[in-house]
C-alpha cells in the first residue's frame, strides 16, 4: 500500500532523534537530517586545506617530492666537493707537496690511499708493472713536478694522451678528492727518487 505524502504527519525536528525519510528501499530507511556542525566544519577545512596544498604544491619550489630532495642534497654535495676543491687547489703547490712528503703522517695516510687503489697498476714497490707506468724511473710522461703529478692524479691521463701500452689512467678526482690525491702524491714524492724537486 502506497503513502499520500499529503496525509503524512508533519516532520519531525532533529530535536525528537534521528529524522528518517518516509520511503523504504528493501527495508531499508535514510536519514534525513542536517550534518552536525562540527562534521561541517572538518569537511570544509579540508576543501580549504586541499585547495591551498594544491596550489602551494604545484606553482612553488616550497614543496619537494623525495627525488627533488634527494637531487638537491646531491647537488650540494657536489657544490662542497667543488669547492673543496678549489680551496684546496688554492694553497696546493708544489712547495706544500714537497713539505708533505718528508711530514711521516701525511705520507703514511698518502701509502694507505696507495695500497687501496694504486697498487694493483703501480705495484708495491712503484715499478710499475703490467698496466702503470714505474713511479720510479726517471721517464715522466706528463712533467715530474709534484704538482704535475697531482693534476695528472686529479684529472687522469689527458683526452689526446696515447698512454702507456695504449692504457690511460682514470680521473681520480671524484674517487679521492683532492686532499686524498695531494695525500697520495706527497707519499709517491717521498718514494720516488727522481721528482722534480726544484723550486
Ligand atoms: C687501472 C690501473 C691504474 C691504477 C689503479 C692507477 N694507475 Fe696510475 N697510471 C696508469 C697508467 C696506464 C698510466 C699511464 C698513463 C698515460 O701514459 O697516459 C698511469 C700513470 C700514472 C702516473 C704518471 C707516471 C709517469 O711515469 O708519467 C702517476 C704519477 C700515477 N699513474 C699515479 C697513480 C696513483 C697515485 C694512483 C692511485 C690513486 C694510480 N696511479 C692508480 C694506470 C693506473
Amino acid at each position: 500500500m502506497s503513502q499520500d505524502p499529503n496525509t503524512t504527519t508533519p516532520k519531525p525536528s532533529v530535536k525528537d532523534g534521528p529524522v528518517l525519510r518516509d520511503h523504504v528501499f528493501d527495508g531499508i530507511q535514510e536519514f534525513d537530517q542536517k550534518l552536525p556542525n562540527w562534521w561541517l566544519f572538518t569537511f570544509y577545512i579540508a576543501i580549504v586545506f586541499f585547495v591551498g596544498y594544491w596550489v602551494v604544491y604545484y606553482s612553488t619550489d616550497s614543496m619537494q617530492t623525495p627525488t627533488q630532495n634527494i637531487d638537491a642534497k646531491m647537488a650540494a654535495i657536489e657544490g662542497k666537493k667543488k669547492q673543496e676543491l678549489v680551496a684546496m687547489m688554492d694553497k696546493l703547490d708544489d712547495t706544500v707537496l714537497l713539505e708533505w712528503s718528508t711530514n711521516q703522517s701525511i705520507t703514511d695516510e698518502g701509502k694507505a690511499v696507495y695500497e687501496q687503489y694504486c697498487i694493483a697498476c703501480h705495484s708495491p714497490g712503484l715499478n710499475g708493472g703490467v698496466i702503470g707506468r714505474s713511479l720510479i724511473d726517471e721517464h715522466w710522461e706528463y712533467g715530474g713536478k709534484p704538482m704535475d703529478l697531482f693534476h695528472l692524479v686529479l684529472n687522469g691521463s689527458p683526452s689526446d694522451a696515447k698512454g702507456f701500452n695504449g692504457q690511460k689512467m682514470q680521473a681520480w678526482k671524484d674517487v679521492l678528492g683532492p686532499e686524498k690525491s695531494a695525500k697520495v702524491v706527497a707519499y709517491v714524492a717521498s718514494k720516488a727518487p727522481h721528482v722534480d724537486k726544484t723550486k
